[in-house]
């Protein structure tokens, strides 16, 4: 069967990076959270001090890019890609929400989004590969095969952002996660470079009333139709 790409792009905890996931074993395709990419950057700078309360050092930002490794690796137990930092296992603090509150800042500097950018189309040149993130659609593989939109109502979205923190055992008020989540969508969509933007020929799934089968099932029509089965 014809291998192709899938980007799905969409709001922070709208959930398409579980969909992602999901689709991807089904699949037998390699998955590829790019959100994970600019949050291990994002660590990268804290355990570096080049963010000083909301002030970030871009020159050494710029600096220390070639110095950032990021890969990911199947656990064994668990079969999900977890992400790696210069070698080191930081699936689980790339999650915390000083890294969220910072992550957009970072993602909004042009030189990490150019070097970002271009690992993860070097992560595509095979194909079979579903990517999440922000601007999959428009500016990493503006040609991929199935683009997917994926949007729910803000505080639906912080509700499920804060009972998996919750479940993981991170301390959240919902407050925060619910303030964090609005902060992030402002700056996602409106940052001059690869604003989170709904492709032309995206697909657009609210997912706010559905439960993750419906939307599963919603996601493997829409993958059967484009490879034509
Ligand atoms: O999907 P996420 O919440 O883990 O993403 C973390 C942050 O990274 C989010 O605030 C937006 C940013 N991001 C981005 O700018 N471009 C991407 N392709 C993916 C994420």
């Amino acid at each position: 069967m014809k291998k192709i790409i899938i980007a799905m792009d969409g709001y922070s905890s709208s959930g398409k990076s579980t969909m992602a996931r999901s689709l991807a074993e089904m699949i037998g395709y390699t998955y590829v959270d790019t959100g994970a990419m600019y949050r291990a950057v994002t660590l990268y700078c804290l355990q570096n001090d080049l963010i000083r309360s909301q002030e970030v050092n871009e020159e050494e930002i710029k600096q220390a890019l070639p110095y950032i490794n990021i890969s990911f690796c199947i656990n064994k137990e668990t079969g999900r890609p977890e992400t790696f930092l210069n070698g080191e296992n930081v699936e689980k603090e790339i999650r915390s929400m000083k890294v969220a509150n910072h992550v957009s800042t970072i993602a909004a500097l042009p030189y990490v989004r150019q070097a970002l950018v271009a690992m993860q189309q070097k992560m595509g040149e095979k194909k079979g590969l579903v990517m999440d993130g922000r601007d999959v659609g428009t500016v990493v593989f503006p040609e991929a095969e199935l683009k997917i939109f994926v949007t729910a109502d803000p505080e639906i979205r912080a509700r499920r952002r804060y009972e998996e923190l919750i479940a993981k055992g991170t301390p959240a008020s919902f407050e925060e996660v619910l303030t964090n989540i609005k902060e992030r969508d402002h700056m996602d969509t409106t940052r001059t470079e690869g604003p989170l933007k709904k492709a032309s020929d995206a697909l657009v799934l609210d997912n706010s009333d559905m439960t993750i089968n419906e939307q599963m099932e919603w996601l493997l029509v829409q993958y059967k139709k484009k490879v034509g089965d």
